[in-house]
């Protein structure tokens, strides 16, 4: 079924998820405005078991086989039904595709309710292969039985508990969760690891899965997505230092970095985070991000630790790692596997 709204929620306390958001948007729209309201009228043949994993310009699709489809010449094309006899209806609305920004609490506070028939989509960063534990909190968020992706945007390392975090967060709140996605974006620690990305070719990635997405759920009803729920979430986290103002003086007490503390830690008198709040914070950098001044961090030995583990992790993680498209109709022949931690 097409959706009637898709809703794309973001998380983005340094932006380089909000751009995976806004590629995956761009694409949405795309491949919302040429799929057709109804399914395709020729039927499609049954997947089969082994579904091939397909790795083209970086991107990684683990596709449902057709039986008719030659195993050995598989590319993406004939999988998206760009091809189906349906043509558009030109007089039917267009979907509307809306992005929400779900960075502060006082946002997660705002009525947030979808319906059966809509798609929700959670752009959110992984920190220490977890999901942030503020997406913890979100009392307004209700699906009442919408289908859901969740989209893991990481630093070219691991994305480890965040997606299952994820996955039991929306079913809490009462979404189908039918999806994933794996996404790269620039490290937020160690900006020179994934340097760039989402880029060009990232987009194009997205543009991909975009269309595929719509044309799987335009083709029927998605299961729901099968991932570990026997292994306890873990409790919120803790990050190993807490950014403070490191100039008083440069400071002109704007509150902004208060405001916009994703788990309103800051006292917006003292604008510092008070011992007893300091195991709340998520080490998220939005703090610091939205300082104009830049006068908050961390002090020179918190900082050169922090260097010595990225360099350390940059050295494991070489690699330009792909985009990675999971789709629950597709998922026999990939079992989820257990999380590593
Ligand atoms: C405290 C912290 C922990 C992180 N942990 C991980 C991690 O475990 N694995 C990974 O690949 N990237 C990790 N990252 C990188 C972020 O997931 C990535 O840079 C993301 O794009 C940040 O989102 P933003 O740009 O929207 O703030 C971490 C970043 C920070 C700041
Ligand atoms: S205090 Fe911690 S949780 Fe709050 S914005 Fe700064 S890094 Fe993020
Ligand atoms: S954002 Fe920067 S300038 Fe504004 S109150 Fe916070 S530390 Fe001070």
């Amino acid at each position: 079924m097409k959706p009637e709204r898709v809703v794309i929620a973001y998380f983005s306390p340094t932006g380089g998820t909000k751009k995976v958001a806004q590629a995956l948007k761009d694409g949405l729209e795309a491949a919302l405005t040429t799929a057709p309201t109804t399914a395709p009228t020729t039927a499609l043949p049954a997947l089969s078991t082994q579904a091939p994993v397909i790795k083209a310009q970086g991107l990684n699709i683990k596709l449902g086989a057709r039986s008719s489809a030659p195993s050995a010449a598989l590319t993406l094309r004939p999988t998206i039904p760009a091809t189906t006899p349906d043509t558009p209806d030109p007089s039917a609305k267009p979907t509307p595709v809306t992005t929400v920004n779900c960075l502060t609490v006082k946002s997660r506070h705002k009525d947030l309710a979808l319906g059966p028939r809509d798609l929700f989509v959670l752009v959110y960063p992984v920190y220490f292969g977890r999901m942030p534990w503020a997406l913890q909190q979100w009392p307004a968020l209700h699906g009442h039985g919408a289908s859901a992706l969740v989209v893991s945007v990481y630093g070219n390392r691991a994305i480890e508990d965040g997606e299952r975090e994820s996955m039991a967060l929306l079913k809490e709140h009462g979404f189908k969760v039918v999806g994933a996605i794996e996404a790269i974006a620039e490290h937020s620690q160690e900006r020179t690891l994934a340097q760039g990305r989402p880029d060009a070719q990232d987009a194009h990635d997205f543009k991909t899965m975009a269309a595929h997405i719509i044309a799987t759920l335009t083709q029927g009803e998605l299961p729901e997505y099968a991932f570990d729920v026997t292994t306890a979430l873990k409790a919120p986290g803790k990050a190993p230092a807490v950014p403070r103002i490191l100039e008083r003086a440069q400071c002109d007490d704007c509150g902004r970095c208060a405001r916009l503390c994703p788990m309103q830690i800051i006292d917006p008198q003292t604008l510092e985070v008070p011992e007893e709040k300091a195991a709340l914070c998520m080490g998220c950098r939005a703090c610091m991000a939205c300082c104009k001044l830049q006068c908050r961090g961390f002090p020179q030995p918190i900082l050169a630790a922090i260097a010595a583990r990225m360099s350390q992790i940059k050295a494991a993680n070489p690699e330009r790692k792909p985009n990675v498209l999971k789709l629950s109709s597709e998922q026999a022949a990939a079992p989820h596997s257990a999380p590593t931690t």
